[in-house]
């Protein structure tokens, strides 16, 4: 192979490195060849000198040029070798999302914190005064068989209602003033509809006699739910609750249907989803107000989270269900 073939067929910068000592090397081609000279007679000199340096600079020229595209080639080897391909897909981790309930409460208190409701909250265990007594609820009172509670040993329960936050919220403020206070309430209770722990939001507002009134409470009301339901039809029902008087249930025209009748509403077109009322006498007089007036509601918000998701069983939402979950994302 002649020397311009063996530098073209130098595979990598190593091979060529060898190469260029055989040529320029001090025991390489070249300083053998110009030691010639010396034995070289005086009229022949000029021509051979000529030949071998027009030899040496075609064979420095090639070795420059095959260097150059070697490192070019061992340069763009090593930045393929460390490329990153970002439209490659590597192992994602699973992402979490927000639990339907705390969603669904999320949004209702945005709803009132945005009506100037301050957000208030209680402690998950009670005593027999803030739970029952002070809310007219009397020992023996029919009523308290409507809750079934949860008691401990030395008379503190699991409050069965968050209306109790009412009663610790009056007594440490004055009014006037609006709360909420969403969290959770424990019952005995556990079926398709019912869990031993669930979630309620409570409402109150309270101002001077005669400031407050139904009205008040009829147009908030239809507001919150007409904003969270979007197109629904509201209706206030006259009911009873211990702790307000005249008291009311608020349905809504069930999702399911639009009203016109269906398994989910039992045929009635309507689905029931919060209790209401003006506060009770007995109620302020418990926690020493006098010439006021005032309104208070409760909701469940598992239920509003049902309606609006349109899930039917109620326990899949404690059962960490991941194919229920990952809709929530
Ligand atoms: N405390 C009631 C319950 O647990 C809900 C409720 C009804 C709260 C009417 C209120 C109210 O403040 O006015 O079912």
């Amino acid at each position: 192979m002649s020397w311009q073939e063996q530098i073209g067929a130098a595979c990598d910068l190593d091979a060529l490195e060898s190469i260029r000592v055989e040529l320029f090397g001090k025991k390489g081609y070249f300083p053998a060849q110009f030691a010639k000279m010396k034995s070289i007679p005086n009229e022949e000199k000029k021509a051979f000198a000529d030949g071998l340096n027009k030899e040496k600079a075609e064979l420095e020229a090639a070795f420059e040029a095959k260097k150059t595209a070697l490192e070019g080639a061992a340069l763009a080897a090593e930045i393929d070798k460390e490329r990153v391909d970002l439209s490659l897909f590597s192992h994602l981790e699973p992402a979490g999302a927000i639990h339907p309930i705390s969603h669904t409460m999320n949004e209702m208190i945005e709803y009132f914190t945005s009506m100037n409701f301050s957000l208030q909250t209680g402690p998950l265990v009670e005593d027999d005064f803030h739970n029952f007594e002070a809310l007219n609820l009397p020992q023996h009172h029919p009523a308290r068989e409507m809750q079934d509670t949860f008691y401990f040993k030395d008379e503190k329960l699991m409050r069965t209602h968050t209306s109790p936050v009412q009663i610790r919220y009056m007594k440490a403020m004055k009014p006037p003033f609006r709360m909420i206070a969403p969290g959770a309430v424990f019952r005995r209770d556990y079926d398709m509809t019912h869990t031993p722990m669930f979630h309620q939001i409570e409402g109150l507002v309270v101002d001077e006699a005669h400031k407050v009134s139904f009205a008040n409470l009829k147009y908030i009301l239809e507001h919150f739910l007409t904003h969270f339901f979007g197109d629904v039809k509201v209706r206030f029902r006259p009911s009873f609750f211990p702790f307000t008087e005249p008291s009311s249930e608020v349905d809504i025209s069930c999702v399911f249907c639009g009203g016109d009748g269906c398994r989910v509403c039992k045929q009635t077109g309507w689905i029931e989803v919060l209790g209401c009322g003006m506060v009770d006498p007995n109620v302020f007089k418990a926690v020493g107000y006098e010439n006021v007036s005032g309104y208070a509601f409760g909701m469940g918000i598992e239920r509003f989270a049902m309606l609006k998701h349109r899930i039917s069983d109620l326990r899949a939402m404690y059962e960490g269900d991941l194919d229920l979950l990952e809709q929530f994302k």
